[in-house]
């Protein structure tokens, strides 16, 4: 079984980029664009889900990396909406190994804590097969006390997706009458993301000579640092990461700036928020900026609730599935622990039909009697 927490010794060279790196800025989150995949596999003469399975591993080896380098959040691209359009053998593909890869993670749930990693899943968990979904919430529950460092999977994720949710549920709160129109403002929005949890991304990475964003974190990349590299996603070495991080260096005071006079542009929306709503709100009896302010945060903690019980219910299902499972298993090694035994009783002997759980036992019976098994 392999793992989600590689260990590789760095070699000297490596090592001394790595502390001469660390000497400068370093990005706390890092989102990838991992593309090129199938060109790997054909360029390599293979099946397109064997690209698939490199990527996957080279994605386990950059969360090595960010680790050593101190980037404490990574958030990757794993299965975009539109990837869903591909051929039907590519995307069950996708969506298996993605399932086989949630499994050991369930199955590395200590090792998980020891390094304190949390995990994460982006995007419309309602495009997602049932078995997939309820393990994309057990992933969530188990490991959502970790705070070392925070892995972010996108999955059925678009950026028009995720605005487009957050914006619904800002509708249906106004149309309920649980928000007011003037309470909508970009900070509110933002907790509504998928990414409510998360700071924006520091640094992009897309591989293979790409140089589109393609609908991944439009919102929260609105001050990132974006790097391009030919390379293809399955060939990333850990110099292609050191060299983003160095680009991002050279960039970082400009980052900086832009971010700083973005914050008082989203103050002053809030200063408006606050300053529309009526001064004299009935309902708690105070100024309208607390009016809002309460409205605003039952509102948050509503959305949270809900999500929240979402995981709960998803995560109750695999645990009743995989019951099943285990019942129907047990009820075919029954099965195929039915055969013939030779009985000897006060009549006589005959020859009758048993089922036993044990088919080891069966076995051993029938061979001493030269008997089969049905
Ligand atoms: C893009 O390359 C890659 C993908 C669409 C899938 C990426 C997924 C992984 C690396 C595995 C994710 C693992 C988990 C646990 C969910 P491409 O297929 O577009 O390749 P191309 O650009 O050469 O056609
Ligand atoms: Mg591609």
């Amino acid at each position: 079984m392999s793992s989600w927490l590689v260990t590789e010794k760095r070699s000297w060279p490596e090592w001394l980029a790595l502390q001469v790196l660390k000497v400068g800025p370093i990005p706390k989150h890092l989102a990838l664009i991992m593309d090129g995949n199938r060109r790997y596999a054909k360029l390599h003469e293979q099946e397109t889900f064997h690209g698939h399975i490199a990527g996957f591993k080279t994605l386990t080896y950059v969360l090595a990396w960010c680790r050593d380098l101190g980037i404490t959040e990574v958030t990757s691209y794993a299965l975009s909406i539109e990837n869903f359009k591909r051929s039907k053998e590519e995307v069950e593909g996708l969506l298996s190994l993605a399932s086989n890869k949630f499994e050991e993670v369930l199955n590395e749930g200590e090792n998980l804590a020891k390094h304190g990693v949390c995990i994460r899943i982006i995007g419309n968990l309602d495009l997602l097969p049932t078995y997939l979904r309820a393990q994309t919430a057990e992933v969530v529950l188990m490991t959502r006390n970790n705070t070392k460092c925070f892995l972010n999977l996108a999955l059925a994720y678009t950026s028009r997706d995720e605005i487009t949710a957050a914006v619904r549920e800002c509708a249906i709160a106004i149309s309920e009458g649980r928000l007011q129109e003037t309470d909508i403002t970009p900070r509110l929005l933002e907790q509504c993301l998928y990414t409510a949890q998360s700071c924006h991304p520091d640094l992009v990475i897309r591989t293979s000579g790409e140089t589109r964003l393609s609908d991944f974190l439009l919102w929260q990349s609105q001050f990132s640092c974006l790097f391009f590299t030919k390379v293809l996603w399955p060939e990333l070495s850990i110099w292609h990461v050191l060299g983003a991080v160095f680009h991002y260096q050279r960039h970082h005071h400009t980052v900086v700036a832009a971010r700083k006079q973005a914050k008082l542009l989203y103050d002053r929306y809030e200063l408006e928020a606050d300053q529309a709503c009526s001064l004299d709100d009935p309902e708690c009896g105070c100024d309208g900026t607390k009016a809002r302010k309460i409205r605003v945060e039952r509102f948050i903690a509503d959305l949270v609730e809900r999500r929240e019980k979402t995981y709960h219910a998803l995560s109750t299902q695999l645990k009743e599935i995989k019951k099943q499972q285990q019942e129907s298993c047990e009820q075919e090694q029954k099965s195929e622990a039915s055969g013939r035994v030779r009985v000897i009783g006060e009549c006589g002997e005959r020859v009758v039909s048993v089922s036993v759980a044990d088919p080891s036992l069966l076995k051993r019976v029938q061979q001493r009697m030269l008997l089969e098994a049905n």
